[in-house]
């Protein structure tokens, strides 16, 4: 519907741009002004990368991922030491800075650990040779990225069939990772196969990542798309336009415990209620297999103004009125259909399941 230059599906969301052998920048497609405005920010230091990861400038918890993989390397290309130990110790302060930046999704603590074991496990290289390993491994995990999702549309598209209904909750499309997404993977590749979906996008209070950015990209992908507010969702289910719900994670616990944007745990009890199948997609990266239930994530607490006046030409809430902002929930794994990995479909007990997935990866 659009053309190339508009779409945002031919856009990707973060880039590593190498400006010359010792400046690198972060290249983002600025999330907090869609759909009105794309716009990429370039940013070449550490503040400003973590800056941009607390503001929902690049989020999603594959992308989050991404985007502190080329954030760490970055910062490491500008240590300024040939020395081991100092190099590391530098290295472990920006990682523990840029994973403060936000607590729930596992992607973000993941990605900056992978990069740290490449420093661990090369110590008798010189540190310019680290700082090289260091640029192929955040390469190397942006496009296990798009591969994973490929994967995960692919065993999504299994759980389908052209013309049902979904219904989705926040954004965990291409905007979301380094390509397809995760949740909105089935739907992007079945559009590639000529296949048509109709899909309901939750808008996702407060932040609005089901209206301002699922939407929009299932709009340039040409999927029939219907935006309906978050207390609308169980009306559709009762119109029978759903055949599946489809979500994201920012973390799941062992026992299958989902951890995803607030709202998905009562979108989970819906489905349960009017018999819908709730499958919830995600990469393994995303699944943390130290913990035992989802009683042990920790759940972001976000600003008020997102809440009383973000959104609105003027303040909409009284002035001193107390505000609860989760930006999370847990779906009990007792709601949960399935989840499904690039290394397929797991199914309950996942105590079992998740584990034999682990098994099949390694
Ligand atoms: O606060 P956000 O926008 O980063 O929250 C994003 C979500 O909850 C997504 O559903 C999740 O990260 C999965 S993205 C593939």
């Amino acid at each position: 519907m659009h053309n190339n230059e508009s779409n945002i599906m031919n856009y990707e969301t973060v880039t590593l741009n190498e400006l010359d052998d010792n400046n690198s920048e972060l290249v983002i497609l600025d999330q907090t002004r869609l759909p009105g405005e794309i716009k990429f920010l370039h940013l070449q230091d550490i503040n400003s990368i973590r800056q941009a990861i607390y503001l929902l400038q690049v989020r999603g918890a594959p992308a989050i991922g991404v985007a502190a993989a080329f954030g760490i390397y970055i910062a490491a290309k500008n240590i300024n030491t040939e020395i081991y130990s100092e190099f590391l110790s530098q290295f472990r302060k920006f990682k523990e800075y840029l994973n403060s930046a936000r607590p729930t999704a596992v992607n973000l603590s993941w990605a900056l650990t992978r990069m740290e074991q490449v420093i661990i496990n090369n110590q008798d290289k010189s540190i310019h040779e680290i700082k090289n390993l260091l640029r192929l491994e955040a390469l190397a995990i942006k496009s296990e990225d798009a591969e994973m999702c490929r994967k995960i549309g692919e065993h999504g598209l299994t759980l389908i069939k052209d013309g049902d209904g979904i219904l989705t909750h926040c954004n965990a499309g291409q905007l979301a990772t380094a390509k397809y997404g995760t949740a909105l993977a089935p739907i992007h590749l079945g559009r590639e196969r000529g296949m048509n979906f109709h899909v309901y996008c939750d808008e996702t209070r407060p932040l609005l990542q089901g209206a301002r950015l699922s939407a929009f990209e299932l709009i340039s992908d040409g999927v029939d798309t219907i935006l309906i507010c978050d207390n609308m969702a169980s009306q559709v289910m009762k119109n029978g336009w759903v055949n599946a719900v489809f979500v994201g994670c920012d973390r799941v616990a062992s026992n299958g415990d989902a951890c995803n944007k607030i709202g998905t745990s009562g979108v989970a009890i819906l489905a349960k209620y009017y018999n819908i199948p709730f499958y919830v997609l995600g990469p393994t990266s995303t699944i943390d297999m130290s913990i035992k239930t989802g009683n042990e994530i920790i759940i972001e607490r976000r600003p008020p103004e997102e809440i009383t006046q973000m959104w609105y030409q003027k303040r909409m809430a009284p002035e001193g009125v107390k505000v609860y902002n989760p930006a999370f929930d847990v779906t009990s794994h007792e709601l949960i259909t399935a989840i499904i990995t690039e290394h397929g479909i797991a199914r309950p007990p996942y105590t079992q399941s998740l584990r034999e997935i682990f098994e099949r990866k390694e």
